[in-house]
């Protein structure tokens, strides 16, 4: 990407990560879900928000077709405007990190070097988590009948069908969605939170 802005000096914020993070209770960051149509990312994105919102927490979840309704309605499913569409949800991901919430991006995401970017644009506070359901899983649960679609050929450039998906290979966190069920995926992901989320007590 060509970088267009001449003349940019950032400001500094006069509230720190640890402040807001004392006020809110538990850090800032990036829960990073990545994982093929159907491996359970929307489901386990809003249960996850509902439970952690409950709990007081500041959470907001980016899902996939909300985003490409506003934000990024201009881009399209070619490789270009896919890693467009991560890059501005990454930058996006990261600034609702940096302001003290916990964001839950729900996206297929399918290439490596674009969760890279997303990764760096939130530096530390980022957190890969695979949904490794496999294709014969998710082809089997189909929820939105797209996998019958892509191979009717109504769809083009459909992941795990006509489009890549490269796996991650040094996600923070794995959950085997395909065996699974919803509770315990959603049990393993509030442990997680707490761990790397959490703030001590004194
Ligand atoms: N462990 C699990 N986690 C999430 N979803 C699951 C799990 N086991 C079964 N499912 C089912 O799989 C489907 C996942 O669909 P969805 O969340 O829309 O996937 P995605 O957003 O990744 O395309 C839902 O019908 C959900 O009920
Ligand atoms: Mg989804």
């Amino acid at each position: 990407m060509t970088i267009k802005s001449q003349n940019i000096t950032a400001v500094a914020h006069r509230v720190s990560a640890d402040e807001r993070a004392l006020v809110n209770g538990h850090k800032g960051g990036v829960l990073w879900f990545t994982g093929l149509s159907g491996s359970g990312k929307t489901t386990l994105a809003f249960e996850l928000e509902q439970r952690l919102f409950a709990r007081g927490y500041q959470v907001y979840v980016l899902d996939g077709d909300n985003v490409r309704h506003g934000l990024n309605s201009d881009l399209g499913f070619s490789p270009e405007d896919r890693a467009e569409n991560i890059r501005r949800i990454g930058e996006v991901a990261a600034l609702f990190g940096e302001a003290g919430s916990i964001v839950i991006s729900a996206f297929i995401s399918p290439y490596r070097d674009d969760r890279k970017l997303a990764r760096s644009a939130a530096h530390e506070g980022f957190h890969e988590v695979y949904l490794s359901a496999d294709l014969a899983a998710c082809e089997a649960r189909d929820p939105k009948g797209l996998y019958k679609k892509a191979h009717a050929g109504e769809i083009a450039d459909f992941t795990g069908v006509s489009a890549p998906y490269e796996e991650p290979e040094n996600a923070d966190l794995e959950i085997d969605t395909g065996t699974l069920g919803v509770e315990e995926s959603i049990a393993i992901l509030t442990d997680y939170i707490d761990t790397v989320f959490g703030v001590p007590k004194d």
